[in-house]
């Protein structure tokens, strides 16, 4: 199968319905990172997108919504929980977060591996909202990458994890927000973050509590395995690199938080953000792994970003990123 990867236009647009509609998969832009989408609904569509991703049957789908009634037709929300599903969908959707809950039947099993609940959330891109308004049905779209591997922030980058195996990718440009949506789990009334992301902890505490996942906890969502979001070349976190020595022959490369104050050890430096803003280095992080990742290095050494706010979503990502075998 040959990938086109075209500019999101009306014409190209019309074409994305087109193949969803007959059951196909299309690669979408969000404003967190690139989707691979196929008709939510139809589980031959939805099982392209694990063939596509090599993804594994046990790790769920998020639902994009192309309304706010769909929540109420895919989703059972507890009584108890009503009030603050009210209030987070109107203070966050459409944007950066998903919510956990109780599914309905209308959801094949396949989109969320067979588990009672479904994971849904409104996107605010642009291409996406007039995909979704044209099909006039949810989509199933997880990150538009190969399993375990890097989430695509540009167009090209699903070119390079999925060229030949999907038929079109829809160009929207760079991401929005670099890393992808907070998952936030509602049980019993209560918040739980299942993945940290551009919705931080901060952001959602005048809405309750917000204990965190507590690690060693069995996994609900593998954006919480160990491992995950990989390059291929080791990469090891550091608090800075001014210390770091490399070992005789090795070729390492630095990712580094903000302006780097040593160069030295280092064949190739990626910058998140010289003036070590949380939210530009989100926006670069997936990107400049990839760039290190295809430097041929030994080592990708990672600096530490600040564990506040957007700092814990980049943290998590780095900590995955260097959790390998
Ligand atoms: O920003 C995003 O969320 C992007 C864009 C494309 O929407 N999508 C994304 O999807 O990151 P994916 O598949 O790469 O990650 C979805 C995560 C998985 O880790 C999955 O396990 C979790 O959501 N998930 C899905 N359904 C779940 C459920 N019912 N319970 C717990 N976790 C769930
Ligand atoms: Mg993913």
């Amino acid at each position: 199968m040959s990938t086109l990867l075209l500019p999101a236009d009306p014409v190209t647009i019309a074409q994305a319905v087109d193949l969803l509609a007959r059951g196909d998969v299309v690669a979408l832009p969000t404003e967190t990172v690139y989707g691979l989408a196929a008709d939510a609904l139809n589980a031959n569509a939805v099982a392209k997108i694990f063939e596509a991703k090599e993804r594994p049957f046990f790790d769920p789908l998020i639902v994009h919504l192309p309304d706010r009634e769909w929540l109420d037709r895919l989703t059972q929300i507890p009584p108890d929980a009503a009030s603050l599903v009210e209030k987070l969908c109107e203070k966050f959707w459409p944007g950066p977060l998903t919510l956990v809950l109780p599914r309905r039947p209308p959801v094949p099993d396949i989109v969320s591996a067979g588990l009672p609940t479904v994971a849904v959330r409104m996107s605010s891109h642009a291409v996406l909202r007039a995909v979704l308004d044209q099909f006039g049905k949810p989509l199933a779209a997880p990150s538009a990458n190969r399993f375990g591997r890097i989430s695509p922030t540009a167009a090209e980058h699903v070119m390079t994890e999925l060229h030949g195996r999907i038929p079109l990718i829809l160009d929207g440009g760079p991401t929005l927000h670099g890393v992808e949506s907070t998952i936030l789990a509602i049980d019993g009334g209560r918040m739980r973050i299942l993945r940290n992301g551009p919705v931080t902890r901060e952001d959602l505490a005048p809405f309750g509590e917000v204990p965190d996942a507590a690690r060693g906890e069995k996994p609900q969502a593998p954006g919480q395995l160990e491992s995950h979001y990989a390059p291929r070349t080791p990469m090891q976190l550091v608090k800075s690199a001014a210390a770091f020595q490399p070992a005789p022959g090795q070729r390492c490369g630095l990712l580094a938080w903000s302006s780097p104050r040593t160069v030295a050890p280092f064949s190739k430096i990626e910058v998140l953000s010289e003036r070590a803003d949380l939210r530009e280095a989100a926006t670069r992080l997936f990107a400049a792994m990839r760039r290190l990742d295809e430097a041929g290095l030994d080592l990708i050494v990672a600096e530490e970003v600040p564990e506040t706010g957007l700092g814990c979503a980049i943290m998590d990502r780095l900590r995955k990123a260097a959790a390998r075998g």
